[in-house]
């Protein structure tokens, strides 16, 4: 107990699990949590005692999955193995901290997603007032880390976008108080768990990165060290986490929002660019039509470069040109995606190998792996026309040819065998011939065989007597049988051990080691094989920087397959993408509803935005007739061609934009307790202080969410604020028809409408965007559609068309308890009115009573 204590002290935020033989054992209050947890049975040390300690345990052979929930659920785990052998050890086992699994640094494979990088952030804000957040993001199990500099409102757009597992700030942001405060908002939003972790200061922080190389932002980041600091606090509470092993990292990437295209989170979700809006599966999202890769790496890749889109013309340029020498190379194409296919996650088999956790197995597929790359350098080599014709630079596989490659790979050749066992303790592992002593204890496990009989035929010569047998039994274990007749030969050095029937049985000092060598060549065997294996881990970890950048080259190559793949099998176009402002689109189509539905049914539509002319293009038309998934197609080809992807379009012309921005539909925020209007009208408010003349703003329905005259006067000045102070390309869709006549004050404002035609009292949807604004919404027809009872149909269309010829005594023939305007108290003046008799009213007294009626007025 008192051990368990004091490890306990040093990991007090974490579930302590300490092994105890074959179990697990967990204590206190982390049995009560864990017990919970995992749906053990709670029991107690010294029960029935007034100081019974509440425990329960788990068997270490499922201790994974243990893990893997307690993670799951947003806990640390702490694990204490014994480090000395129970036999060995005198009084009390030594036990150590060997691993600590937090939701945000786990190595188990299978807990981890293929094709997603597992990420926790840290986060420092900056000195008080700067209003300044150092933001870092680490990827324990590759190494993977980066930095940043943030504005505050910025935080939780950047924490969207990375999407981490766990949020790592100091101590005193935590709990309740004043600076916990500041970061409240975030934390509840981020939907993660966030712990406690040390920051280190300037100096803590350059002496914990070390000779970490810094690889600088494009623009030089303002506020640095508040980057370096996050770094460093975040590689600080990963290496507390492998107190036995090394992370994998080589360097730090700085980078800052201006240097992608700037996503906010609501861009990032409406445009459902990683996950649907509704249920967050990736099925559905953007990335999942454009995801064809075969390989692990390049489906983190793909992913990241979904998030982070171009802003450098080159850059795209350069992706492009590989997407396009693989499309125009279909046989080859296909053959390399095959060959990638086979191919295995070399980033995080160099990152366990450096971590020390690498298994049997993964060497064996790092061995298949990297044997495999020269057929990969020499099928993209074989798609050059002629040897002159290079390249393009980023299908350039050189990493894939270090030399360290191949030496590696022959060496895990020679000294693992070809079917690598999944775990060290199953054995088997290294190679028959590679060592001699693992040889013999092989051969003395299985009896000593060959030293049996070698000893045999010496003995049988050495003493001339020729039916001389080494012989085996569970009583004496290896001794020598003679037969009578020839017992005078027997040499001295024989001692005897027994007599039977036929003769006599020996020993010799001989055979008493060979038996101490067979019984003990198992634990030897396993010894020596861990011994050798680990000598091979580590060799793998010595050139894991070679291995990695080998894995960084093939997940290029995959995910430009991937955007190759796609583009031949959807039929997409290079897009042009240049630095000037016009956005030009012909045939657009949407690019995950066009998979959804038959090939061929989608109906495509251009569209020209231009800030000089047609800068803000409003849209109307009924309801359903697909003004959302107009406007969404066009923010989402401009991002496939910003990643330097082909988009769904017959040509497109893509004039660079810096962010993007979406207010789409009525997305409900109840959870963050804010009302959906005041969501709505916070997301208008950041587009209007942060678009650009180079963004391209898409407003859904702006004002919706509110009554008719405030929704279109909010509506109306968003607009002419667009047009008139901001000059971003901007898609406007609405309701509201008066916004039609905009277009006459203002010059750059065009009118388009979704066509329908109603066709025997039907209403069928066109899809085709036409110029024009609408002038009917349709609303009812749609209600029908969906299945509104008749009658309530009905209804509406009668107070429909008594609104709009301005009777508000909606209904009050029919049934009058329906009236809108209650009916107004008999005013004095209408009583005297009606009690006028005028056939009998002279002239006069109409004057007189045209002066009382004026009184009553
Ligand atoms: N170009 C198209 N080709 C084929 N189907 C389309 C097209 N555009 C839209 N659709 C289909 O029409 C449906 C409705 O489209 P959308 O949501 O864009 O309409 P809307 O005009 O925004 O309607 P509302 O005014 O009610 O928001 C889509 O879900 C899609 O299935
Ligand atoms: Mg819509």
């Amino acid at each position: 107990m008192r051990q368990f204590l004091d490890l306990k002290d040093k990991h007090p935020d974490g579930i302590l699990l300490f092994r105890c033989g074959d179990f697990y054992e967990v204590f206190f209050e982390d049995a009560v949590i864990a017990a919970r947890a995992l749906d053990l049975t709670l029991t107690s040390r010294d029960k029935g005692k007034p100081d019974a300690v509440p425990m329960c345990g788990v068997p270490y052979h499922a201790i994974r999955g243990y893990i893997a929930k307690l993670t799951e659920l947003g806990h640390k785990v702490v694990i204490a193995e014994q480090t000395e052998d129970p036999k060995q050890a005198k009084g009390l086992v030594r036990r150590e901290v060997v691993r600590i699994v937090t939701p945000g640094i786990v190595l188990d494979d299978d807990v981890l997603e293929p094709k997603r990088a597992r990420y926790v952030m840290a986060i420092v804000p900056g000195a008080k007032d700067s209003g300044m957040v150092g933001v870092a993001h680490l990827d324990a199990t590759t190494g993977e880390l980066a930095s940043t500099v943030l504005t505050a409102p910025t935080l939780i757009d950047e924490l969207m976008r990375v999407a981490p597992r766990e949020v790592i700030v100091a101590p005193e942001f935590l709990g309740d108080s004043v600076k916990a405060q500041q970061l409240a908002t975030v934390r509840t939003r981020s939907r993660v768990p966030w712990n406690a972790a040390p920051v280190p200061d300037e100096a803590g922080a350059r002496r914990e990165l070390g000779a970490l190389v810094v690889v600088e932002s494009p623009a030089a980041l303002a506020n640095r060290d508040l980057a370096i600091r996050a770094a460093a606090a975040v590689v600080a509470y990963a290496r507390s986490t492998q107190p036995t092993g090394t992370l994998p990292i080589a360097r730090l990437q700085l980078y800052q929002p201006g240097d992608s295209v700037v996503l906010d989170e609501a861009a990032i979700a409406n445009l459902e660019l990683v996950e649907t809006l509704i249920g967050r599966h990736k099925q559905g999202s953007l990335l999942d039509v454009i995801d064809a890769t075969a390989t692990a790496p390049g489906g983190r890749l793909l992913r990241r470069w979904m998030l982070y889109p171009l802003i450098d013309v080159e850059k795209i340029r350069r992706r492009q040109d590989a997407v396009a020498w693989l499309v125009e190379r279909p046989a080859l194409l296909e053959t390399i995606r095959r060959s990638l296919s086979r191919s295995a996650d070399l980033e995080r088999l160099a990152g366990k190998a450096t971590l020390g956790v690498a298994t049997p197995r993964d060497l064996g597929r790092l061995r298949e792996a990297l044997n495999q790359l020269p057929e990969l350098i020499a099928l993209v080599a074989s798609g050059r026309d002629n040897k002159l014709a290079e390249l393009p630079a980023l299908l350039d596989l050189a990493a894939c040819a270090d030399a360290a490659l191949p030496t590696i790979a022959a060496r895990l050749g020679a000294a693992l065998v070809d079917e690598c066992p999944a775990l060290l303790k199953d054995g088997g592992v290294i190679r028959a011939g590679y060592d001699p002593a693992v040889d013999e204890c092989r051969r003395l496990a299985d009896g000593g065989k060959d030293e049996i009989l070698a000893i045999e035929l010496r003995e049988q010569k050495a003493s001339g007597i020729a039916n001389l047998k080494v012989r085996y039994n569970r009583v004496f274990g290896y001794y020598i049988e003679i037969t009578k007749s020839q017992l005078q030969k027997v040499p001295a050095s024989y001692v005897r051990k027994q007599t039977v029937a036929t003769g006599e049985r020996y020993v010799t000092s001989e055979l008493a080691e060979l038996e101490r060598r067979v019984l003990t060549a198992e634990e030897t065997l396993a010894a020596r094989e861990a011994e050798l294996f680990r000598a091979e881990v580590t060799a793998v970890a010595d050139v894991a920087r070679e291995v990695s950048a080998a894995g960084a080259a093939l997940a290029i190559l995959d995910a430009c397959a991937s955007l190759a793949e796609v583009a031949a099998r959807r039929g997409y176009c290079r897009p042009t993408v240049d630095d000037g402002f016009a956005l030009e689109i012909t045939d657009g189509r949407h690019p995950v509803i066009e998979a959804m539905l038959p090939a061929g049914t989608f109906v495509p539509n251009d569209c020209r935005l231009d800030p000089d002319a047609e800068q803000l293009v409003l849209i109307t038309g009924p309801n359903m007739a697909g003004k959302s998934t107009y406007m969404r197609q066009v923010a989402q080809i401009v991002l496939l061609a910003q990643i330097g992807s082909f988009v769904p379009a017959k040509a497109a012309t893509i004039g660079i934009c810096d962010r993007v921005f979406t207010r789409v539909g009525a997305a409900d925020n109840l959870s963050r307790g804010d009302s959906t209007f005041m969501v709505e009208m916070r997301e208008t408010a950041s587009i209007l202080s942060t678009s650009t003349r180079r963004s391209l703003v898409i407003l859904d329905e702006v004002g919706r969410g509110t009554s008719t005259f405030d929704g279109v006067s909010i509506a109306w000045a968003v607009a002419e604020y667009l047009h008139d102070s901001i000059g971003a390309r901007t898609l406007f869709a609405t309701h509201y028809h008066e916004l039609v006549s905009l277009a006459d004050s203002r010059p750059r404002v065009r009118n388009v409408s979704v066509a329908v035609r109603e066709h025997k009292g039907e209403i069928v949807f066109l899809r085709r965007v036409v110029a024009g604004g609408a002038n009917k919404s349709y609303g009812i027809d749609v209600a029908r559609l969906a299945g509104l009872p008749k009658s309530v149909i009905a209804r509406s269309r009668t107070i429909m068309s008594q609104l709009e010829t301005g009777s508000h005594a909606v209904g009050l023939g029919t049934s009058p308890q329906l009236t809108l305007l209650p009916s107004a108290e008999p005013s004095p003046l209408r009583s005297r009115l009606l009690g006028i008799d005028v056939e009998r009213t002279t002239p006069l007294e109409a004057l007189a009573l045209l002066a009382e009626l004026k009184t009553l007025v």
